[in-house]
């Protein structure tokens, strides 16, 4: 399967995730490409004013993977206004992960989840796998990395 991993990345840790979620699923015989979603103006605290810099294309990928972190409770805004200018993604395979710093999902992360997925449905698509990674405490940390990267490697096959 030809995958893209779209990330949008402040700090390094939703990055970081990517990479390893990209390693996991070239071992598996996928061909992955990591796609860096970056916003100019990423301190913008309105979604429709967010000037993306060179947003990857998702042509040719069977399988498309949607990472940020969580921002004041909700989706990073470079993410948002990512999907908000994709083409259709309707007969895509799609899954979405976030990473926040508190160490519990309804803390932003869940409500961060519900808002990728209003976005992608909004494109005729749906999410088949979604993970939280809470970065706070590094035992949990490590666990919701292994799982989050395991639900979606699942859906690939
Ligand atoms: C402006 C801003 C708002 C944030 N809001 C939240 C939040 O509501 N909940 C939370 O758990 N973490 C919040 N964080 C922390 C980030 O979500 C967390 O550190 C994340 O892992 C950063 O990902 P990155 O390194 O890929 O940018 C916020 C960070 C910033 C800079």
């Amino acid at each position: 399967m030809n995958i893209g991993i779209f990330v949008n990345s402040k700090t390094g840790n939703t990055l970081f995730v990517a990479k390893k979620l990209k390693d996991r699923l070239a071992a598996m015989g996928h061909k992955v490409a990591l796609e860096k979603v970056v916003a100019g103006n990423d301190g913008e605290m309105d979604p429709g004013k967010i000037v993306l810099s060179n947003p990857p294309s998702i042509k040719g990928y069977d399988m498309l993977v949607f990472a940020a972190p969580v921002n004041g409770a909700r989706l990073a805004f470079g993410m948002q206004a990512y999907l908000q200018s994709l083409p259709s993604l309707e007969g895509k395979l799609l899954a979405g992960f976030v990473t926040e710093a508190f160490p519990f999902p309804w803390m932003g992360g869940n409500q961060a989840i519900r808002g990728m997925e209003k976005l992608v449905q909004a494109k005729g698509g749906t999410l088949s796998a979604a993970g939280v990674v809470n970065w706070m405490f590094t035992g949990k940390r490590k666990a919701l990395i292994a799982e989050t990267i395991e639900k979606i490697a699942a859906i690939s096959n």
